[in-house]
């Protein structure tokens, strides 16, 4: 105890003596000064890190790096790896020249899968059936209702149309057809376009082997000796078939 004392009280004599200063402007000696003057902070100016966690050394070399400035005029924000879920800027005029040559140039860059059909599918389904139909005959309602005239069959007249003057529809519109580029991300036109492909075949779903890749017609194993369809199920079961081995 008493030798507590005799550190205790000339230390504490030692500060109270110190932080006494003459100046009567001066704070005196402060104990953390951050807690009450907090720093003031400027937006879009570097500081660097917190020199308490990372050190006066480093926080130094950080501070005014050029991380707070404006892109380059024309940057396009870019995250991640899916290029296709950005707008990236589509190289081809709404032109009648560019049309054809969006027709020969372009090319999807997605791969023909099941997967990309469809999400293909579900696109379609969703915002061109009213004009195109379900089967892509250009029956959709409103062609047959008469709101919308002359919407072309992708099985006849759009048979042999390449996927890059479809592209360029969807993204710049055609007569009555309006762009869908405000609707439909770049990767949704391509997807609808594997849907539209299909059609453009007659609408028949291709088979597809276990790594969702479709398989050509003579691929399927002994497509030519099985009957076309599956043995009818009985009534009331329809639709179970899928179900039977459970
Ligand atoms: C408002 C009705 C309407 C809707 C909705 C619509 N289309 Fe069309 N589409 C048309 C018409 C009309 C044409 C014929 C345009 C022309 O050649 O003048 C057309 C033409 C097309 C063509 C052929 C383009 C070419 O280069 O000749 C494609 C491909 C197509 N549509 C795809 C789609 C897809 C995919 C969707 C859904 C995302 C869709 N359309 C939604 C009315 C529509």
């Amino acid at each position: 105890m008493k030798t507590a004392q005799h550190i205790l009280l000339p230390a504490f004599a030692a500060i109270w003596l110190t932080a006494c200063v003459t100046d009567p402007n001066s704070p005196g000696l402060e104990y953390m000064p951050d807690m009450y003057r907090s720093p003031a902070v400027e937006a879009y100016v570097d500081y660097g890190q917190e020199p308490y966690e990372v050190g006066e050394e480093v926080a130094r070399a950080q501070r005014n790096t050029p991380s707070s400035r404006k892109p380059a005029p024309g940057t396009i924000a870019f995250r991640g790896t899916d290029q296709l879920a950005f707008a990236l800027p589509y190289p081809y005029a709404q032109t009648p020249e560019d049309y054809e040559r969006a027709g020969l140039e372009l090319t999807s860059p997605l791969m023909t899968n099941q997967a990309n059909i469809e999400a293909g599918q579900r696109v379609y389904e969703a915002m061109c059936t009213q004009c195109h139909g379900v089967e892509g005959k250009g029956d959709g309602a409103l062609s047959v209702n008469g709101h919308i005239a002359g919407i072309p069959s992708y099985v006849d007249k759009l048979k042999d149309l390449p996927e890059g003057k479809m592209y360029h529809t969807l993204t710049w519109g055609k007569g009555l057809m309006g762009s869908h580029a405000s609707q439909l991300s770049q990767r949704q036109r391509w997807e609808v376009i594997e849907y539209i492909k299909v059609l453009q075949q007659g609408g028949e779903m291709p088979e597809f082997d276990e790594n969702g890749m479709p398989m050509a017609p003579s691929d399927t194993p002994e497509s030519e000796d099985e009957p076309a369809a599956a043995p009818a199920a009985p009534a009331g079961m329809e639709g179970m078939a899928d179900n039977a081995s459970y």
